[in-house]
């Protein structure tokens, strides 16, 4: 009787502290038992740090039990206020990323999210599904278009996908007037998210820590969330990092269901790391005389080494690049990441100098470092103003750049350092390793995104000037990604404008393009091709064969005309690939490569084909032939200036050598 009586209190118990409103309140989070996963972890002075200054990762804490929002599944979700402060840091003033986002999700977690863009919420397949069940409110510090962001400093109302609802520049409504508020200054701010399930409005309010809640809320969305939302729900937040290594902290968090939630006592906040912190030297206690003999000596070896170190670091600037403050380098951390540029750190001679590999002094980011020489500083200006403006690119298959640095007759160019190289290694020179058909479209795909984002998707044009295997870099994850956009226009600038001097490589080079040096999408497109060709015949543009320089795309041409295509694949891919696919690749190879810069395919068109939204064009309409095909008639090639940039020392004596056998020999 009486165990049956305590089952009974029991289970009410249970009942009640489900259904019962939750509320909780941590003024730091020292004691507090969140459900933490990823790189996120609670510091010993209490600072939720969800990520930590590691790239390419994502951070949750969830708050560790359920909470109930609905009596039933078909009634209305409950009214919830929450009020939270944050603080992101990063390693440079203007740049950071990814962002942080407070979370409703159906399950504690979540585990197939992606970092970077994805803020740890989503990844690509589920992203802007319904069946997700979740709601955000992010803070996002990176635009990225492919979402629809507005800027790359918002706040947004996420309803399971990336896109938001509704999204607005960061800051606050004060008497002054709206405020701007920069997410990545590095100084506390404050948010809150309020539902009122009557209502059904979401209100989002952000202010800096020392200011009391602004009366107008910076976003205000009319939204029933009752039918996107399960009964019993976790809450938290979640945090991801791309290239930059960046903290994400959350220094309190307040939160109620049915009911105005707790206010967070600032004065309990714990303290964030103090910026730029350095160990204080110690001092250690000798005789004062021998201090001062030995300080003599001292001012005197200082001040030659001084001399020394200022000649051997020194740099250009000039008064325009100081705007581009943080995107510029010192000379001396990047000589010290590299080892002082030593031979072993030599990660490649590429297109335009000699790629190094680089691990930051402080920051400990790994970067690979480009040796320009650049003599000439006519155009520099507008190729910096380039660098800067191509540095804020952001999209998953580009080599994200970090920034440069000048010396006299030399540039430097710093980007993210790719560990598994670049794609050319994989695909000819009996490669150790090659890839797979599917790692392969995979990369093409990629590749093709990133191409289409700089043609049509970034606010002006980027012309890429110079795609060829050896250009695309793979990732951890062996995603492609293409780099060293843009470089081929720093000789454009710097040449004399009397000859046309054609920068690229020869072999992707469009016909057109060699005829009027002008590049355009159209040159980018035929490049493409010449690459589609490359990653499914895993064979170079142009190779020395037995008798001559033999033409890839000719030969493909060949194998199409023919009726057997397939022939032309990589004999290294075996039987493990989808021929559709393959002949889909190579066919749209071909129609890239038309000798018409009209008839090529655009960027977008070419998405479609590669995703079977779209059927190609039957290739026997578009008159292809193979004299139109190649990259040039003899007459163009006469007056061809090759002034081609391959990617080793190797390459080039091998292609001009080509190019002179296609003079001398004819086709
Ligand atoms: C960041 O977190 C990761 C994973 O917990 C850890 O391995 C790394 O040492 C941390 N880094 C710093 C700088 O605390
Ligand atoms: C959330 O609700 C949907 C629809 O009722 C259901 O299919 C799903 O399993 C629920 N998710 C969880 C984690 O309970
Ligand atoms: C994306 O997440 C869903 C769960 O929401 C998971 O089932 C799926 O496998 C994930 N996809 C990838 C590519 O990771
Ligand atoms: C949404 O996800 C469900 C389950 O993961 C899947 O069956 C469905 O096809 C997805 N819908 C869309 C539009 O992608
Ligand atoms: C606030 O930021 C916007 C761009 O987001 C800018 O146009 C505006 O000039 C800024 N206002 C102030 C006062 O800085
Ligand atoms: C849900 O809310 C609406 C208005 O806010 C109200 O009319 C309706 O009765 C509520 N439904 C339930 C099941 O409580």
């Amino acid at each position: 009787m009486s165990t049956k009586l305590a089952v009974i209190i029991i289970s009410l118990l249970v009942k009640l502290a489900i259904s019962g409103d939750t509320s909780f309140i941590y003024n730091g989070f020292q004691s507090a038992n969140l459900a933490l996963d990823g790189i996120a972890e609670i510091t010993s002075n209490g600072l939720l740090e969800l990520t930590n200054g590691t790239k390419q990762q994502k951070g949750h804490a969830f708050y560790p039990n359920p909470v109930v929002f609905k009596t039933s599944s078909n009634s209305n979700f409950s009214s919830f206020s929450t009020s939270f402060v944050f603080a992101i840091r990063s390693e440079y003033p203007t740049l950071s990323g990814h962002g942080i986002a407070f979370v409703i999700t159906p399950t504690r977690g979540l585990p197939f999210s992606l970092p970077s863009q994805y803020l740890g919420l989503f990844n690509e397949t589920n992203n802007g599904n319904d069946t997700n069940r979740v709601f955000a409110v992010e803070l996002d510090t990176i635009m990225s278009s492919e979402f629809g962001d507005i800027n790359d400093n918002h706040a947004g109302i996420d309803i399971n996908g990336l896109k938001s609802v509704k999204s607005e520049p960061a800051g606050y409504y004060s008497d002054g007037g709206f405020q701007n508020l920069s997410l990545i200054s590095g100084y506390e701010m404050k948010v809150w998210v309020e539902y009122d399930g009557t209502k059904k409005q979401i209100d989002v309010t952000l202010a800096p820590i020392n200011v009391e809640k602004p009366e107008t809320p910076l976003l205000s969305l009319t939204r029933d969330l009752s039918p996107y939302l399960n009964s019993t729900m976790y809450v938290g937040f979640s945090s991801s990092t791309g290239s930059v290594l960046t903290s994400h902290y959350i220094l309190g968090w307040s939160f109620r269901v049915n009911g105005k939630e707790q206010e967070l006592v600032i004065s309990k906040l714990p303290k964030l790391p103090r910026l730029g912190e350095k160990e204080e030297p110690k001092i250690f206690t000798i005789g004062l005389p021998m201090i001062s003999v030995s300080l003599f000596f001292l001012v005197i070896l200082t001040v030659l080494h001084v001399m020394k170190r200022k000649k051997k670091f020194a740099e250009l600037v000039e008064d325009w690049e100081l705007d581009y403050g943080p995107h510029r380098f010192k000379y001396k951390d990047l000589y010290f990441s590299t080892k002082g540029f030593r031979e072993k750190e030599l990660l490649g001679t590429g297109g335009f100098g000699r790629v190094y590999k680089g691990i930051m002094p402080i920051s400990k980011l790994e970067v690979a470092v480009k040796r320009v020489s650049h003599e000439s500083r006519q155009g520099m200006k507008e190729f910096v103003a380039e660098i800067v403006s191509i540095g804020r690119l952001r999209h998953r298959n580009l080599v994200p750049l970090l920034g440069y640095c000048r010396r006299k007759g030399e540039l430097l160019l710093v980007y993210d350092y790719m560990p598994n190289g670049s794609l050319d290694k994989y695909l000819y020179n009996n490669p150790r390793v090659t890839l797979s058909w599917n790692q392969r479209f995979r990369i093409i795909k990629g590749v093709a995104s990133a191409l289409f984002y700089l043609h049509e998707e970034w606010d002006q044009v980027v012309i890429h000037r110079d795609i060829k295997a050896s250009n695309v870099l793979l990732d951890a994850e062996l995603n492609g990604r293409l780099g060293d956009f843009g470089l081929a226009r720093l000789y454009d600038h710097g040449t004399d404008p009397q000859t046309t001097h054609v920068v690229g490589t020869l072999g992707y080079l469009a016909p057109e393009h060699t005829r009027t040096g002008r590049a355009t999408t159209s040159s980018d497109v035929y490049a493409f091709g010449a690459f589609l060709l490359e990653v499914a015949c895993g064979r170079r543009p142009i190779e020395q064969g037995e008798n001559g320089g033999e033409i890839l795309v000719d030969f493909v041409y060949c194998c199409w005309k023919r009726g057997d295509i397939l022939e032309a694949k990589d004999v290294n891919l075996g039987a493990d690939y989808r021929a559709d696919e393959v002949e889909l690749v190579l066919k749209l190879g071909l129609f890239c490569s038309h000798s018409d810069p009209v008839i090529r395919p655009k960027m977008r068109q070419v998405l479609h084909y590669l995703q079977r939204d779209m059927p190609m064009p039957d290739l026997s309409l578009l008159c292809l032939s193979s004299s139109g095909l190649t990259f040039g008639h003899r007459e163009e090639l006469d007056d061809f200036v090759p002034m081609s940039y391959p990617s080793t020392e190797r390459d080039f004596s091998h292609a001009s050598s080509v190019a002179e056998s296609l003079l001398s020999g004819g086709r």
